[in-house]
């Protein structure tokens, strides 16, 4: 059953029928058109360059600030009093940041950093709770060219150090420590460890008291925000960048052990994030409060915290804690206290919700909402309709909304007040991009299952991965080459009615409550401990998470310890290398792992077997007599 638009929610909406009609009469000019709604410094010659495929250049020569068009050019327009952040914090402090007071945080903040040296195209790396700092250090970046790498303050000092020196990132900002349950966690100190030992690139690091707990320090090298930043004139004046300027470069995970740093640029992300935040949210500045719960260690952070919403000058929460802390009521009493009309989160929190019960949202006025939505992972039919009855009222659309840090912004939803929803589907590309769903021989499907393609560049798409153009082309274009298509590395099915529903990815990479995890990034943490020789990591369904890492190990012969403490010290092992989010559900201890003749482990086998299931054909495998043996461990 579809859910139709709603009449009233229709006539008012941002998008109507008529965006589609005018992407499909000329796709170029209607992204000229969705670029004019920001601020230009220099207009463009071109609007798109695909002579050097795959490296696009959209909106060639054109130079624009994308600090001032998500401040300054609200403040000038004279809505200065007007709220950009509610910023709510885990112990229950909190912080009103209008337009004004942001330009001149800022402000101070490009001043100093400045100061320090930094330049148009060097690189600082942002090690961060969800503090207003953080939003700040990342507009300070983009006013000036700097190329800002955001690190999730859950990663550990080895993955820091990681990127910041394939990133090569001279700056780090971060705070003393985070809020995590009512605690204080250290977390300056985990940059000391991340660039203690070998010297790096990074010649300062820029401290935001925000617990008030010790901090180790290194004069001369270390900097508090409140003796420089704080200093500094509120007053700067932007310059222009051009639209291919390096925005940002985000690390994430792909099918080998190295993340892939991806690379954003100026003019075409900020166009797409803008036009997508403005049209599937149907936001309304000055009138609607927008919450998306994510980080801003990740896209949805990027996209959808920083520069979509405050492009389209909005009014926004932004909340530093988990959902339980205190208590499972927080997110329903932070929509309740703001008036939230627009919330957005991932579907593994909606079936967190739905286990701690509807009596809890219940608990709460929740009739400021309007609209709902869902990313990071498939939402299953049963909790896309629990989301719309229980938390919507039975009244809001839900836009499900794919999308991946390498395009950017969102690619395929619904349009709420124009498309009919399916509970679960993603639906169809938006205004502008074009979908295939195809077969390994890349033939076009219009309905069943395949693969998901992007047959035409749209302009937030990545520009390359950082430092290796060799891997860009290898891991998204080689896959369809002749066709010059890229490779989302999902599975997505048409319906009968063309409809499209995302099924998830197709290659090593897990998805665990909408994080991005590479089997073999788990995989090196594993034999990184000495007393496993191998290790296999498998996704596996998982109810609440969507799934769960569950890994298989070889003992070495030096292994001392076995049985529960070995697997004890294992999971804490991956959860310091990598991070918590990683932490293996299950390990389990195996004599052998089932391996192809030419030595390929077959995790689709080891999969079946985490799930419980009958095992699929094992004709192939040098040893079939191995499962029996990972069957009784
Ligand atoms: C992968 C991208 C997009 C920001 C958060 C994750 C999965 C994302 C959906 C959705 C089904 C989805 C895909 C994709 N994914 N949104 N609505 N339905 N799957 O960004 O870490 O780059 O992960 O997340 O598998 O490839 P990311």
């Amino acid at each position: 059953m579809a859910f139709e638009p709603d009449a009233e929610f229709a006539a008012a909406a941002n998008a109507g029928v008529a965006l589609y009609d005018s992407a499909t009469a000329d796709r170029l000019e209607f992204w000229a058109e969705q670029a004019r709604r920001l601020h230009w410094e220099q207009p463009w010659s071109q609007v798109l360059d695909w002579s050097d495929a795959p490296v696009a250049k959209w909106f060639v020569d054109g130079k624009l600030n994308v600090a001032y068009n998500c401040v300054d050019r609200h403040v000038l327009d004279g809505y200065g009093d007007q709220v950009a952040i509610h910023w709510e914090g885990e112990p229950g402090d909190s912080r009103d940041l209008t337009y004004s007071e942001l330009l001149a945080e800022v402000s101070r903040a490009a001043n100093y950093f400045t100061e320090l040296g930094l330049r148009a195209g060097d690189r600082v790396a942002i090690y961060m709770p969800m503090v207003p700092e953080a939003i700040i250090s990342m507009l300070a970046c983009a006013r000036l060219g700097l190329t800002h790498s955001v690190v999730f303050a859950g990663f550990s000092p080895t993955a820091l150090r990681q990127r910041c020196d394939d990133a090569g990132a001279r700056l780090v900002i971060t705070t003393d420590g985070q809020w995590r349950r009512g605690t204080a966690a250290p977390l300056k100190a985990a940059v000391d460890e991340a660039l203690g030992g070998t010297p790096s690139s990074v010649e300062h690091v820029l401290v935001v008291r925000r617990t008030g707990i010790d901090v180790p320090w290194t004069e001369g090298r270390d900097l508090w925000w409140h003796d420089t930043v704080t200093d500094a004139s509120p007053d700067h004046q932007a310059q222009a960048f051009d639209a291919e300027h390096p925005l940002f470069i985000l690390y994430t995970s792909g099918t080998t052990g190295k993340p892939k740093g991806i690379l954003h640029t100026t003019g075409g992300y900020l166009t797409q994030a803008s036009y997508t935040h403005h049209n599937v949210f149907d936001h309304k500045a000055g009138q609607d409060v927008y919450w998306c719960t994510a980080d801003i260690g990740w896209v949805t952070g990027h996209s959808y915290i920083v520069y979509g919403p405050l492009s389209n000058r909005t009014t926004q929460v932004v909340y530093e804690g988990t959902p339980n802390s205190p208590d499972e009521h927080r997110h329903f009493q932070i929509i309740e206290k703001y008036g939230v009309t627009i919330y957005y989160t991932a579907p593994t929190l909606v079936r967190t919700f739905m286990k701690w019960g509807k009596e809890i949202p219940a608990a709460h006025d929740l009739s400021s909402l309007r609209l709902l939505g869902s990313v990071g992972e498939p939402i299953n039919p049963e909790a896309w309709r629990w989301y719309r009855e229980v938390i919507g009222g039975n009244r809001t659309p839900i836009v499900d909304t794919w999308w991946q840090t390498e395009t950017g912004a969102i690619m395929i939803s619904p349009l709420p007040g124009v498309t009919a929803t399916k509970p679960g589907a993603a639906m169809a590309a938006l205004p502008g991009i074009s979908a295939k769903v195809v077969d390994d021989d890349g033939a076009v499907l219009d309905n069943g299952s395949g693969l998901l393609v992007l047959d035409e560049p749209w302009p937030s798409m990545l520009r390359g991965i950082w430092g290796d153009m060799d891997r860009f082309r290898e891991t998204y274009w080689d896959r369809f080459a002749s066709q010059g298509w890229y490779f989302a590395g999902d599975g997505a099915k048409l319906d009968e009615d063309g409809d499209l529903w995302v099924l998830g990815r197709v290659d090593d990479v897990m998805n665990v409550s909408g994080h991005r995890i590479s089997t073999a990034e788990v995989e090196s943490a594993l034999v990184g401990h000495s007393g496993v020789a191998e290790a296999a990591v498998v996704g596996a369904t998982d109810a609440t998470t969507g799934q769960a890492i569950v890994a298989f190990v070889i003992l070495t012969a030096e292994a001392t310890n076995t049985g529960e403490q070995l697997v004890a010290e294992l999971k804490a092992e991956v959860s310091r290398a990598i991070s918590p989010i990683a932490r293996p559900r299950e390990i389990h201890v195996v004599p052998e792992l089932p391996k192809t003749r030419s030595g390929k482990i077959m995790r689709r086998l080891l999969r079946d077997v985490a799930e419980g299931r009958e095992l699929g054909d094992t004709s192939t495998l040098v040893d079939p007599k191995v499962f029996e043996a990972i069957a009784k461990s």
